[in-house]
């Protein structure tokens, strides 16, 4: 099976699908691996290392040239693709349906990454957890240098400093890599979540919850692991409880996302307008709508009262090196768990309920029941 690994093309997208790791050992499942020139550029890889590992260099055109099986990142443009291509890559497919359209009438096969089954046999294929894992590590990282002070409470012959509060809004993989990382740094921190179940892994971080409880929370986890859409009702008892905490504190990491849907807003300006100047907010949601009232895409946004928003688009290309090696170890347990040792090919079982959840177009159209109009 030939293989090819682009070089991405969105704006500020430092990762590559693939690293010398992964291309050798798809190499060794008996594929022939191609990358574009450059691909790696941006996560520190150099096509020396590539070549090194067993892949051929090329241009966009002689890496797509005859390629059956396209690993991305983000979904490549439909443009060039070869007919009856699989692209595998991490789609966004619910803002990206004009370019699933352009799949299923190039007649390319995409599977979904993101779609992945919270199942244990999927784990160590879960895209969303492998970067959010590091975007909650990073966003904590750039909290820190935003602000104008320490995390932790030193206690100096010239004083006491007080350790810095942070406030960590849903407790999802990167909520709770956000908590231990503000711990780690000494920051006293809370966090909160509609799914009651993340209360027991706030405190086993040394977090302290900061919950609603109502019979809404009881249900607000779906069977798949993630948050339901909470009821007007939830909302504004959620906000008193916002409002009533956030004031008091020095850093807010904002994570809450529910799949398919807007990122609920979590943080209104005048909620914003009550925190101390200097307190820094990161809104991770930016890009589906923000969590944070005045967060902007890769804008460092500083309110009239003084509190900086940051709002970077692309958090795990901020780790671009490290982001790229899991990124890439996803697809090649993918590669790895459907392939045919005998045909050196990818099989794709129609019944297997990974393929199912993930495949978004085949047979000239764009067929996930979650995308259907
Ligand atoms: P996510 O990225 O979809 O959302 C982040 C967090 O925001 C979630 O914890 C969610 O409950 C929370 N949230 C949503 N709406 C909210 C609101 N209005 N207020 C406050 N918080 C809100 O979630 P993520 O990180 O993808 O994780 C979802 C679940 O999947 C977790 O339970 C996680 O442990 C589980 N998981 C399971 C895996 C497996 O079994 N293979 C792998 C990875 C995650």
């Amino acid at each position: 099976m030939q293989i090819a690994v682009l070089a991405e093309t969105a704006t500020g997208e430092r990762r590559v699908a693939a690293t010398p790791e992964t291309v050798k050992k798809l190499g060794a499942l008996g594929a022939t691996v191609s990358v574009e020139a450059g691909a790696g550029k941006g996560a520190n890889i150099p096509d020396s290392a590539f070549a090194d590992a067993g892949a051929k260099i090329g241009s966009r055109a002689d890496v797509l040239s005859g390629a059956q099986l396209i690993l991305g990142i983000q979904g490549p443009d439909a443009a060039g693709l070869p007919k009856g291509a699989l692209v595998v890559a991490s789609l966004n497919p619910y803002q990206s349906k004009d370019r699933l359209a352009a799949y299923a009438v190039g007649g390319i096969e995409a599977l979904a990454m993101e779609f992945m089954p919270r199942i244990t046999r999927a784990q160590s294929m879960d895209i969303l957890s492998s970067q959010a894992n590091l975007a909650g590590y990073k966003a904590v990282i750039d909290a820190a240098e935003s602000y104008g002070r320490a995390f932790p409470m030193m206690m100096t012959a010239a004083g006491t400093i007080s350790a810095a509060r942070c406030f960590v809004m849903g407790v999802g993989v990167a909520g709770l890599q956000a908590i231990a990382t503000a711990k780690r740094l000494g920051a006293v921190v809370s966090a909160t979540d509609v799914r009651l179940a993340t209360k027991e892994q706030i405190l086993s971080l040394g977090g302290k919850p900061v919950f609603v409880e109502d019979e809404e929370t009881k249900a607000a986890e779906t069977s798949g692991g993630y948050a339901k859409e909470m009821s007007d009702a939830y909302k504004a008892k959620q906000a008193a409880l916002v409002s009533e905490t956030i004031a008091k504190q020095d850093i807010v990491i904002t994570t809450a996302l529910i799949p398919g849907r807007p990122a609920p807003r979590l943080v209104t300006a005048a909620q914003v307008a009550t925190m101390k100047p200097g307190s820094v907010i990161v809104d991770l949601a930016v890009s589906q709508g923000g969590n944070v009232e005045g967060s902007k895409a890769d804008e460092r946004v500083v309110t009239d009262n003084g509190v900086t928003i940051l709002g970077f688009s692309n958090y795990p290309s901020r780790l671009a090196t490290d982001a790229s090696a899991l990124f890439a170890r996803n697809l090649l347990t993918f590669v790895t768990t459907f392939w045919d040792k005998e045909a050196k090919t990818l099989v794709l079982p129609e019944d297997d309920e990974i393929v199912k959840a993930i495949r978004v177009t085949a047979g000239g159209a764009i067929v996930h029941p979650n995308l259907q109009a």
